[in-house]
């Protein structure tokens, strides 16, 4: 790599952002972050907290420039709305890639209410589109990154492996049989997922008419919270959710059995989910801007994940490391009860990811990090009470979602 290629990182501060972030500054790249710093306000609007304490963005980009020597730029922009400001900082970096993490990214937060359901829309959509257009009006050739999510493809695979983007299917063209690649039907189980798929729309045609490098990555459920580089020091930390709305699954169970609640699991919890740890996620996002499509290829896309799981194994695996009981809620979602989910993610493997999987060991780093900061837990928002639909009940005080108590199961012997 040449050492003064540049990278803008939109949604720098977030979850998988800032890990990222640290990683290609470490990896000689000049970094320039682009975040609103939507996430942090959402916790207060939400009235709670990332479990690890995460330090104001102007801290955390001093304690790495005194760490490692190397500057990380920041710009406060809205790229939904500030257009403008986004092209020119396009036009003035000339960056070589551009990742893209800044969108409104929980399900049930973009199913709250119809507020909610807009806000994601907006931001998720213009966002998108207002980084396309300015790639173009720039006259520059830049590669976009973007994260996607796998659950664009729905969860219901027909009983085969979900490809990497593209469908091969026989045609009957004029009486004689063709096989053509497609792009995967998109299946969008939220509003949330919704913009994910309508994101792929806009990419195809940028692609297509303006000739627009871009990569999607259909990521997985991440786990995890620290890199090597967010361990450097505490001021580094990586922010971890943990409550109804914004928690992923098993990053939201290793904190309830932290603090005594019952691991939450929606339903039957028979839904597969993908997974990925957050450190393969760092690693991907190198290696997908060491390999961008040619001029002219169409958008390249590969399934970000490493292993899928059902919820109600993942419950029990972790009620068996940590003692903690099961507690089966009603499904705020509306989805099968059950699903199966096979998934191609051999693109990855040949550029040489060696994935992560559910180690206990890891496991183990993640208890020990919700267990040091419990106390930042308020309980009373770790029941989910977003809902997919008006009919779906919530509990006897309209608040959280009703415990299915039937099925309420302990295990450990509690
Ligand atoms: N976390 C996961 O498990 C997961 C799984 C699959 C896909 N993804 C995708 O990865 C991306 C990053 O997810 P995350 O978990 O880091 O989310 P996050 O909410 O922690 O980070 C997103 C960041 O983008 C910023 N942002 C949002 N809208 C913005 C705007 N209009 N202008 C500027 N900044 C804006 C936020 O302030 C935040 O810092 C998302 O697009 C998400 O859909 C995440």
């Amino acid at each position: 790599m040449a050492s003064q290629e540049r990278i803008i990182v939109l949604g720098g501060d977030g979850f998988c952002g800032w890990p990222t972030s640290l990683r290609l500054s470490r990896e000689g790249y000049d970094v320039v972050i682009v975040d609103n710093l939507s996430r942090r306000k959402i916790d207060v609007e939400l009235g709670c907290q990332s479990l690890t304490p995460i330090r104001p963005i102007e801290r955390r980009l001093r304690t790495w420039q005194e760490l490692t020597g190397r500057t990380i730029g920041f710009h406060n922009l809205n790229i939904a709305e500030d257009y403008h400001e986004l092209e020119q900082l396009i036009e003035a970096v000339r960056p070589k890639a551009i990742v893209h993490f800044a969108e409104q990214r929980a399900a049930p937060y973009s199913m709250k209410s119809p507020r909610h359901k807009r806000y994601t829309v907006d931001n998720n959509i213009n966002g998108t589109h207002n980084v396309l257009c300015a790639i173009v009006e720039s006259g520059l050739d830049v590669h976009l990154v973007h994260l996607g999510t796998m659950g664009v493809y729905g969860y219901g695979t027909a009983g085969m492996s979900i490809p990497e983007g593209y469908l091969t299917v026989k045609v009957d063209i004029d009486g004689v049989d063709r096989e053509i690649e497609i792009p995967y039907p998109p299946h969008p189980g939220s509003i949330y997922h919704m913009t994910k798929t309508l994101d792929a729309l806009l990419f195809y045609y940028y692609n297509k008419n303006d000739d627009v490098r871009i990569t999607d990555l259909h990521q997985g459920v991440v786990w995890g919270t620290n890199t090597e580089e967010t361990l450097l020091h505490p001021d580094l930390i990586n922010r971890f959710d943990w409550e109804g709305d914004y928690g992923t699954v098993l990053n939201r169970f290793l904190v309830e059995a932290a603090v005594g609640h019952p691991l939450t699991v929606h339903g039957t919890g028979g839904q597969t989910r993908a997974f990925i740890h957050i450190r393969d996620t760092v690693r991907c996002i190198s290696l997908a801007i060491q390999h961008p499509p040619a001029r002219k290829e169409r958008v390249k896309i590969f399934n970000q994940a490493t292993e899928t799981h059902r919820v109600r194994d993942l419950a029990a695996l972790v009620a068996r490391l940590t003692g903690a009981e099961i507690r089966h809620y009603i499904n705020p979602r509306n989805e099968a009860p059950d699903n199966e989910l096979v998934i191609h993610n051999e693109q990855f493997l040949e550029l040489g990811l060696n994935p992560i999987t559910l180690s206990e060991g890891l496991l183990q780093e993640v208890i020990e990090v919700a267990a040091r900061y419990r106390d930042r837990v308020d309980q009373s928002k770790i029941i989910a009470d977003s809902r997919w639909r008006a009919d779906i009940p919530l509990d006897r005080e309209g608040r959280g979602l009703q415990t299915l108590s039937p099925i309420t199961q302990t295990v450990n012997g509690h």
